[in-house]
């Protein structure tokens, strides 16, 4: 795609097996350098070196994006290591089975899941957004893409906290895009369908599976290689008049 050897990108929430690690592969293979970030330091630095055994350039980094320091010091590093930064995504999510199947309908869901829900997937991609955003103005280009999910379109009465948290990122990105469109920075939100990677395979089962494919007008499910090719497109000069928007990547599942 256009515009993107050489060009500087953080995946926050990266490591084998899932929509980050392949979204990382996918922009080292359009000749960006990457830093692969992920609370599993070693799942980051294993995909990294992944990366760079294939000819790519890529640094795996450990952090916590619920966390400022953390994050600020994620992006600190990147500028201070490539000099600039070109590709935010924003993609990290708590999926373990502990806390989705903790994460029920409002009337019973523990404060305890709702604030970490909260804080790991609508106040860290906010936290990062806050500390790339000054780096991008002021080099006056930039793209950030965020991930919500399709199941804030079905609404299910349960996992109240994800979709909370998901929900609020459509204010974020719209928010970004129009501090930062006519400065050269954009940003837009992505919302994957059921989409088979290491983590979803753990928390859905075959009947769910066989539901989500029924549905899809596609003759299979998603594979994380799908989103990355967006979010690959999101970063391009391809997609330089394309800001404030919202996808869903699903195959089709939720046509209205
Ligand atoms: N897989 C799907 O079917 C699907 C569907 C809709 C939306 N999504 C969204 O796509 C994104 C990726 O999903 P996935 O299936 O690849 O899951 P995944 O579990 O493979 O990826 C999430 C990553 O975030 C990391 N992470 C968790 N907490 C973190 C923290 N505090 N700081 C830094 N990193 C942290 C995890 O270690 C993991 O590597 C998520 O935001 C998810 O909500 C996935």
């Amino acid at each position: 795609m256009r515009g993107l050897k050489d060009k500087v990108a953080i995946v926050a929430g990266g490591s084998p097996g899932g929509i980050g690690g392949a979204t990382a592969v996918r922009l080292a293979e359009e000749g960006m350098a990457v830093v692969v970030a992920d609370l599993n330091e070693s799942a980051a630095q294993k995909l990294a070196a992944e990366i760079r055994a294939n000819g790519g350039e890529a640094v795996g980094q450990g952090f916590d994006i619920s966390n400022e320091e953390s994050y600020a010091g994620l992006i600190d590093f990147t500028v201070r290591t490539y000099g600039t930064l070109d590709g935010l995504y924003n993609v990290a999510a708590d999926l373990s089975p502990a806390t989705m199947n903790a994460d029920v309908e409002v009337t019973d869901v523990p404060l305890d899941i709702w604030h970490h829900t909260i804080d790991v997937t609508l106040t860290g991609y906010m936290l990062g957004i806050r500390h790339a955003l000054p780096v991008m103005l002021r080099q006056g280009s930039g793209s950030i893409v965020n991930t919500m999910s399709s199941s804030v379109w079905v609404a299910p009465p349960t996992k109240v906290s994800y979709q909370a948290a998901k929900s609020g990122l459509v204010g974020l990105t719209r928010h970004t895009a129009s501090l930062g469109g006519k400065r050269g920075v954009r940003c837009n939100l992505i919302s994957p369908g059921l989409t088979l990677t290491t983590s979803a395979m753990a928390t859905t089962t075959e009947e769910l599976r066989t539901q989500g494919l029924s549905a899809a007008r596609s003759p299979r499910l998603g594979k994380p290689e799908d989103i990355a090719a967006m979010v690959a497109f999101l970063f391009s000069g391809d997609a330089e008049f394309i800001n404030g928007q919202s996808f869903l990547i699903d195959g089709g599942a939720h046509l209205t």
